[in-house]
């Protein structure tokens, strides 16, 4: 029997856990902290520091651990397992930069030339106004340095709009912004698993950031996502020998290789694909539609990854689409209530990735914004939508609210309107 320790406490960690959960080795998985719902399928435990992770390793000395997000890597988890000899699924606090640091991210790939939005970085408040009231071109973005959860991009119309923000972001980060580009086109994502020198990509995925149908609405975590994505498949090649393979040897060469999970944020403009973020890690949602359809024993490719022997893998893939949808409390990503009662017919037919719910009297209830991602898989997208949007109307708890289009976006580049 393998230990296993999956570092995590939403929707992304729920699906890591089944991936190893799916494995063929018998392994006893344990996801710390996870959350109430998570510990209905597995083990949970309360670790929320990084000081309480790693004591708990160093006592227990798990055969793998897999970090679901990117604060414990930031703050140098992979560093500290790495000392204890723990085989771990993570980059090094210093390869997390090209997360953690949207500058270094940005620098990393113009030194590279790996295709990226053009940029101007600052840390002074009265410069980047400069730079806006100098700007010919909107749309413009801004962007806060350092990890804001994809909530802190604004994209901004004119000069007024654009110092606004930049006073904004000012006001709430001691770090610096970045000024960039608008880039023009559709969004996908890729996630490669890397040993450090050699990496295999999985299937595409796409994300629904924004609130409301049709992309409307304020950014959040990820309102669903959907796998594979066939209209991407064509850029894979230049994803893989423009973006991913250069920026695994710039890590490399900067002296972090990066171990684990390379997220590439990608935008397909009509000059090709370009990298709009880089995240050290699984995205969320996009880990729920990804993992279920991989078919290659999840922990063999862990072992892969920390044997650096992933050159030699080939993924498979089950040739099905999966589509998840999240359910989420009325207000998020503003302010909303918690603590209804969450009802789950027992005919329910579709696996349920838990996120934003607590027990506290044995029954689960909402806790969080995102509560819940349902998934289903089928044949093509569109079946997989239809089963999830019937199955999810097993689902009630009071306040629900979700999307009604996950996996219907036109891939296509379209003019800013
Ligand atoms: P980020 O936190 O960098 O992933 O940005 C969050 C979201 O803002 C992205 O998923 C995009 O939808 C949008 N975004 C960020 N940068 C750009 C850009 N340069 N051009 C267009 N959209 C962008
Ligand atoms: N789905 C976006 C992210 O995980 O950052």
């Amino acid at each position: 029997m393998k230990n296993v320790l999956v570092i995590g406490s939403g929707g992304r960690e729920h699906a890591i856990a089944k991936a190893f959960g799916a494995s063929r080795h018998e392994l006893r998985i344990i996801v710390a902290p996870g959350n109430a719902g998570i510990a209905e399928e597995f083990e949970t435990l309360e670790l929320n520091t990084l000081e309480e992770m790693v004591s708990y390793c160093v006592q227990t000395r798990p055969d793998m651990v897999f970090v679901g997000p990117e604060k414990a890597l930031a703050e140098g988890l992979a560093d500290e397992l790495e000392k204890l000899g723990i085989p771990c699924i993570g980059p090094s606090q210093k390869a997390a930069r090209i997360e953690s640091s949207k500058i270094f991210a940005k620098e990393l790939m113009q030194k590279n030339g790996i295709p990226t939005a053009s940029f101007f970085f600052t840390y002074d408040e009265n410069q980047a106004i400069e730079y806006i009231e100098n700007h010919g071109t909107f749309p413009l973005v801004i962007k806060a340095d350092g990890l804001a959860g994809g909530k802190g991009v604004h994209i901004v119309q004119d000069k007024s709009q654009g110092i606004q923000a930049v006073q904004l972001l000012m006001s709430q980060t001691s770090k610096g912004v970045v000024i960039e580009q608008y880039l023009q086109g559709w969004e996908v994502s890729l996630f490669a698993f890397s040993d450090g020198e050699n990496y295999c990509s999985t299937v595409f995925s796409q994300d629904h950031k924004q609130l409301y149908d049709h992309d409307q609405g304020p950014n959040t975590g990820g309102m669903g996502a959907y796998s594979p994505v066939p209209e991407a498949e064509p850029w894979r090649n230049e994803v893989e020998e423009q973006i991913i393979a250069p920026v695994l040897r710039a890590m490399n060469q900067e002296g972090c290789p990066f171990v684990g999970v390379l997220y590439c944020g990608l935008m397909i403009t009509k000059d090709g694909p370009k990298v709009v973020e880089f995240n050290c890690r699984l995205g969320d949602p996009e880990a729920q539609a990804v993992l279920p359809l991989l078919e290659t024993d999840f922990y063999d490719l862990c072992q892969a990854i920390v044997n650096k022997q992933v050159g030699q893998l080939n993924l498979s893939w089950k040739p099905e689409s999966c589509v998840a949808v999240v359910m989420a409390s009325r207000g998020y990503p503003g302010s909303f209530q918690k603590g209804y009662p969450i009802h789950i017919d027992p005919s329910l037919e579709a696996e349920i990735c838990y996120a934003g719910v607590a027990s506290p009297e044995g029954e689960l209830v909402t806790s969080g914004g995102r509560v819940l991602t349902v998934l289903s898989l089928a044949e093509s997208k569109e079946q997989a939508h239809a089963q999830v949007y019937k199955e999810l109307k097993k689902i009630h708890f009071q306040d629900q609210y979700y999307r009604k289009d996950i996996s219907l976006r036109d891939n296509k580049i379209q003019a800013f309107p």
